[in-house]
């Protein structure tokens, strides 16, 4: 399974999470895009919360799992990438976060608890696609000032590596963060900060 395949969209997400249920149930290995933890259908729906282990995340490297039945993305930003976030800042729409789309302890400039780590709900403020991971610098198609992010092709929305929006898109709000904790080092639980 490549990354690409992953962050290709919504339907294509979902048919990876499906069979990587199918590959940790039969071969009994995980690797480690199989190692989240997937509760029942009947506790996902009731928006159980899910469990996973990012000890194998490099950085520069994102997974998703599925929570509540969304995409939730898990991107391991290098220093790199944590550095040129702030030259972002005067082409995005609430470069603060001010807008309620994240816990009070992910409004900061990573929107997350541990910088290197951004944990987002992979689901378009606009209307509902998921964007794609795009964390080239320059292309094409971007432009000159792209320092990677993501791209919603549905309606051309982008967002950048904190997933914050940017101006003149159709989508109006930063892309949600989801309630979450680290329960140690390497694993963390999302739906749940109690
Ligand atoms: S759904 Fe993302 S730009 Fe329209």
């Amino acid at each position: 399974m490549s990354e690409q395949q992953v962050d290709t969209g919504r339907r294509r997400f979902l048919t990876v999470a499906t069979s990587a249920v199918g590959g940790v149930a039969v071969a009994g290995v995980a690797t480690p895009f199989l190692m989240s933890f997937f509760p029942s259908e009947r506790a996902k729906a009731a928006g159980a919360p899910v469990e996973v282990d990012i000890s194998k995340l490099e950085p520069g490297q994102k997974i998703n799992v599925e929570w509540r039945g969304k995409p939730v993305w898990l991107l391991s930003r290098t220093k790199q990438q944590l550095a040129d976030l702030p030259k972002n800042d005067p082409k995005l729409v609430d470069p603060k976060s001010e807008v309620e789309q994240q816990p009070k302890y992910c409004q900061n400039e990573a929107r997350s608890i541990k910088p290197e780590l951004l944990v987002a709900v992979g689901i378009c403020t606009h209307l509902g696609c998921s964007p794609t991971f795009r964390p080239d610098l320059a292309p094409a198609d971007l432009g000159p000032e792209w320092l990677g992010g993501f791209y919603c092709p549905c309606h051309g929305s982008k967002f950048d590596l904190a997933a914050r929006v940017f101006k003149g898109v159709p989508a109006p709000k930063n892309l949600e963060i989801p309630p979450h904790k680290y329960l140690s080092d390497t694993r963390l639980l999302i739906g749940d900060d109690k």
